[in-house]
């Protein structure tokens, strides 16, 4: 059935030649389809009393509407969350008038296309019932044809409190309970939210607010035609046999065809890759079902010169546009989309490790084992209408920024906004996506089920279309709670056979069913933490999904010591670790006001919502620092917001060097770890949270901390047991030749190293090796250093011409509470200077700022008050007494003002008595 018209260079049927001409004239061609009414914008709001009217705006919500007309003030602001709570107990609905020309009802079919109704709603178009939606997840097509009319029409969306409707579920689903009933108390969060397909932590996390939002949160529009409408294209590439083919790439189409224009439909459907004139490829149809689909396959010949998407750090993203029309025989009536797509081969590698028992588990990307490196992601805003495409692009930028190759989307928010994978894409980061279930047992009724499949085809097409996204996951955490009895769900036999059976229908049976039937061409794993392969075979819930031997695991420990690397997992895949910290002072100052700047004030007890939070930053803290001491309760949160911060960093980039080190190796049967993905990167508002970037996008400490612990090539020098060892890691596919280790003794009262040791050496690509092994005992001895107290190590490389390469590390031999010699010392700006340069075409001019220091300075951090940025570098030991940084700002800023705003703060300061 299938042509291929660069292949056989046939004629083209005349209608196909008009299109083709339109393809080569207008090669920007706007892909929109015609005969369509765009309802977003201002619609009138009210609630169900009828008693509140206000403005509200399409794509949008009601917490964001009625702080827009000033019936509510920043819903973010201090506690206010727990004030608003009434707002999601109403009922809202949501109306508009449109007009309708008398040429539109003419069309044999005219639908109502609501990309996003949250969540719950009634959709009425001059008073009749046309649909009804319960999935915030799906997009629905409502058919309004019967009650349209010329000229004034109008439409109403009637939403129903998530909140009640969640409890009302609950209350009908009598057979057995579906735990949890509500979140710990701490949270201050909403219950039953796993009874409704809604973005869970909208009722709460351990990180964020309960706004469970109503609203039309997505596109909206009326759409008329008299044949068939392309819904959705879905593009996947396959490696061809590399000799005559190299790729190919699967475009399939989803078609909505009109029953009123009697099917089956003929038409014929093309599709070509955008940029090869010559790559094309047509099919004559016959389309009979309602939503009808078919697949045409793009050969792409060894003739093309197509180039493959890589990730961050590794080549080039190139990207590919694949236009797809569909044009009707009998009408002439068109329908055309274009989707990107990147070519790139992802395999997930389950395979038998020498010297360990378990399977290996790491990504290969066109064939190359890619170490992953990076976060988690959690929905950027609990009002998505916030959310701006400069803003996502800003984060992901940070991530790439700080060496980052990967992101998982996790699955108690939101399937992203189409921004996040188009940013995604070009920027190289490789996405880990999870499907929206997270931290429960769910309901597995028929209809439930039927919402779920549809919800799933829906995002698997959309999301799927991306090279970024290399694997789909079930879920977070729901085998491990049935695996380990969270949530009660063991305390009968019959009732665990239950839940795992429930487990096994909602996630094999309904979800990764639906992924395997739509997509192929990445791999599929059925929860986070899970064994993988080992989890299949154990009947989808393993003994143990935290096998350290198999698949992913997530791994949280707050009670120990975090720079004893000796506590944590060594496993294939650390997919979540963490530490919380308090957001900048800045931060927190725009919801609060000066009563709440106190550690031991309600507001500061509000935003925690995880239980004991502060009491682990603190504990974490005391291991060793002393906590800081002052008259000035409000200097002292401030210093406690620091120190909490250089906590974070410091103990995730004990745990991510030690997964990082361990790529190479099997000790004990352990290791050959391929990711490292930190809890958490982003955050949802301004509370003490385990994120490195703060709501804003300040960076937290942790954030250039990454920058180095993730960097391309580094070194971590560690003790294990007498010995010190300093390791390299490279994740470059070349090798490293006549590079140089240093590795240096210093004491806390000279810019001059104690001891000076080197070593060149060869080093192959993608692997981390030992270069550096003697007793610490032996090695401070012949450094003249007399007492471990008194000193600490750093280690950084030259390359072959002895310029330095990649980030200098260090590495300290004691608690600094109890180091010797670690002074008071006055680290100060010495100089701010505009440099001629933008850090980027367009941006503003970065600032030179100079430091210097009376003494060597632990965890040197620059603040940059009010103005809005972040430095190269930040939260560093100054172990030289000059030093010069760049300050990239959000906006354009003069060297004197900056000048004023900027502060400087070491260890020792926050020793105030
Ligand atoms: C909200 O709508 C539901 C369902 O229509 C109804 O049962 C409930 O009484 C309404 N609540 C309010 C406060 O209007
Ligand atoms: C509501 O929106 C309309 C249309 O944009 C505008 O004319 C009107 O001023 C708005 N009303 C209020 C109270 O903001
Ligand atoms: C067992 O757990 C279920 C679900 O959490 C609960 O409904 C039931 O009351 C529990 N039974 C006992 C005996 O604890
Ligand atoms: C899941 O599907 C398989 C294969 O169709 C079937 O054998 C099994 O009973 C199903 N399991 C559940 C729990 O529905
Ligand atoms: C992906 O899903 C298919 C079908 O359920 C299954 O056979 C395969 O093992 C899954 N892959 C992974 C990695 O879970
Ligand atoms: C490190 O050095 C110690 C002491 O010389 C030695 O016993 C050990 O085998 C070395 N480790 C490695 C991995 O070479
Ligand atoms: C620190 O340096 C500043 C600027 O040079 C100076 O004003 C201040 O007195 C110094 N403080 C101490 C404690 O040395």
């Amino acid at each position: 059935m299938t042509t291929n018209m660069a292949q056989d260079g046939s004629m083209f049927a005349v209608t196909a030649a008009k299109i083709s001409l339109v393809f080569l004239i207008f090669p920007n061609l706007s892909y929109q389809d015609i005969g369509r009414i765009d309802l977003n914008g201002v619609w009138l709001a009210s609630n169900g009393g009828g008693d509140i009217n206000l403005n509200g705006t399409v794509p949008g919500c009601i917490h964001t509407d009625l702080m827009a007309a000033g019936r509510i003030g920043d819903p973010y602001f201090r506690f206010n969350d727990v004030a608003y709570r009434w707002v999601a107990k109403e009922n809202w609905s949501y109306s508009r008038q449109f007009s309708v020309p008398e040429d539109l009802l003419k069309h044999k079919e005219i639908v109502l296309v609501c990309e996003g109704l949250d969540t719950v709603a009634t959709v009425t178009v001059n008073g009749h019932n046309v649909g009804q939606s319960n999935n915030m997840f799906r997009r629905y097509t409502f058919d309004i044809k019967p009650v349209l009319q010329s000229g004034v029409n109008t439409i109403q969306v009637t939403f129903q409190s998530a909140i009640k409707y969640a409890a009302e579920k609950n209350m009908s689903h009598a057979e057995y309970m579906v735990p949890p009933d509500c979140p710990p108390a701490v949270q201050k969060g909403e219950c039953h939210p796993n009874f409704i397909r809604k973005e869970q932590c909208s009722f709460s996390w351990d990180w964020g607010p309960a706004f469970a939002t109503q609203g039309i949160w997505k596109n909206i529009s009326i759409q008329a035609y008299d044949s068939a409408v392309i819904r959705d294209v879905h593009v996947t590439p396959k490696k061809g046999d590399g000799k005559t083919t190299l790729w190919l790439i699967d475009v399939t189409v989803y078609m909505d065809v009109s029953k009123a224009a009697k099917p089956p439909i003929t038409g014929l459907v093309s599709a070509q890759l955008q940029g090869f004139p010559t790559l094309f490829v047509k099919n004559n149809v016959k389309l009979k079902s309602p939503s009808d689909r078919l697949t045409l396959t793009l050969n792409v010949s060894s003739q093309f010169k197509v180039e493959s998407w890589w990730p961050a750090g590794y080549g080039k993203q190139m990207l590919y546009k694949v236009g797809v029309t569909f044009v009707s025989t009998d009408t002439g009536e068109v329908s055309a989309k274009l989707v990107k797509t990147g070519l790139r081969t992802v395999e997930l590698v389950q395979e038998p490790i020498k010297g360990s028992p378990g399977l290996s588990f790491y990504f290969k990307i066109n064939n190359v084992p890619i170490f992953l490196k990076g976060s988690n992601w959690i929905p950027v805003d609990a009002f998505k209408n916030r959310i701006t495409t400069a803003y996502t692009r800003y984060l992901l930028q940070s991530a790439v920024d700080a060496n980052m190759n990967t992101l998982r989307v996790w699955g108690g928010g939101i399937y992203e906004h189409d921004d996040v994978y188009d940013i995604a894409d070009e920027l190289g980061i490789m996405i880990w996506q999870d499907f929206m279930f997270a931290c429960a047992m769910y309901p597995v009724d028929d209809d439930f089920l039927g919402n779920v499949r549809e919800e799933i085809q829906q995002q698997v097409v959309r999301i799927g279309n991306h090279p970024s996204v290399i694997a789909w996951s079930g879920n977070n955490e729901n085998e491990a709670a049935l695996a380990a009895n969270w949530y009660g769900t063991d305390n009968t036999t019959q009732l665990h056979a239950l839940y795992r059976e429930d487990y096994v229908k909602l996630y094999v049976n309904v979800t990764m069913a639906t992924v395997w039937s739509l997509d192929k061409s990445r791999p599929n794993i059925t929860s986070s933490p899970s064994n993988g392969k080992e989890t299949e075979k154990e009947n989808w819930v393993a003994k143990n999904p935290y096998d350290h031997h198999y698949g992913d695991v997530h791994y949280y420990n707050y009670v120990s010591d975090c720079w004893d690397w000796t506590k944590f997992p060594k496993t294939r895949f650390a997919s979540e670790y963490g530490f919380q910290s308090w957001p900048s002072f800045h931060t927190l100052k725009k919801v609060s006001t000066a009563d709440d700047w106190t550690l031991d004030s309600d507001f500061n007890d509000h935003r925690q919502h995880h239980q004991d939070g502060d009491v682990q930053m603190l504990d974490q803290a005391k291991f060793h620092f002393a906590l800081p001491t002052g008259d000035d309760p409000v200097q002292q949160y401030e210093d406690s917001i620091y120190l909490s911060q250089v906590v974070q960093a410091m103990c995730i980039k004990t745990q991510t060097e030690f997964y990082r080190r361990s790529r190479s190796e099997i000790i004990g049967g352990k290791g050959h770890t391929m990711g490292a993905l930190y809890w958490q990167l982003n955050d949802i508002w301004q509370g003490p949270t385990w994120s490195s970037l703060e709501y804003g996008g300040r960076w937290k400490m942790l954030q250039y901390y990454a920058a180095k612990f993730f960097a391309p090539v580094m070194t971590v020098i560690f003790e294990d047991g007498e010995q010190l060892k300093v390791y390299v890691v490279s994740d470059l596919t070349t090798k490293l030749s006549q590079v140089n280790l240093q590795v240096q003794v210093w004491t806390w009262s000279s810019f001059k190293p104690l001891k000076s040791w080197a070593k060149t050496f060869d080093m192959e690509g993608s692997s981390a090796s030992m270069i550096f092994n003697q007793t610490t005992a032996e090695f401070l001895k012949d450094a003249k250093c007399t007492k471990r107290e008194a000193c600490f190590i750093t280690s950084g490389l030259l390359d072959s011409k002895q310029k330095p390469y990649g980030p200098t590390n260090s590495y300290f031999l004691t608690p600094l509470k109890s180091a010797l010699g670690l002074a008071k010392v006055n680290v100060t700006v010495s100089k701010i200077t505009l440099l001629p340069d933008a850090p980027k075409p367009g941006a503003p001019n970065a600032l030179q700022v100079e430091l210097k220091t009376t003494g060597p300075a632990p965890f040197v951090w620059l603040d940059s008050g009010d103005v809005e940025g972040r430095f190269s570098d930040n939260g560093f030991l100054m172990n030289v007494d000059t030093l010069a940084l760049q300050f990239y700002p959000l906006q354009s800023v003069k060297a004197p003002d900056f000048e004023k705003e900027v502060r400087v703060l070491s260890l020792m300061d926050i020793y105030r008595k």
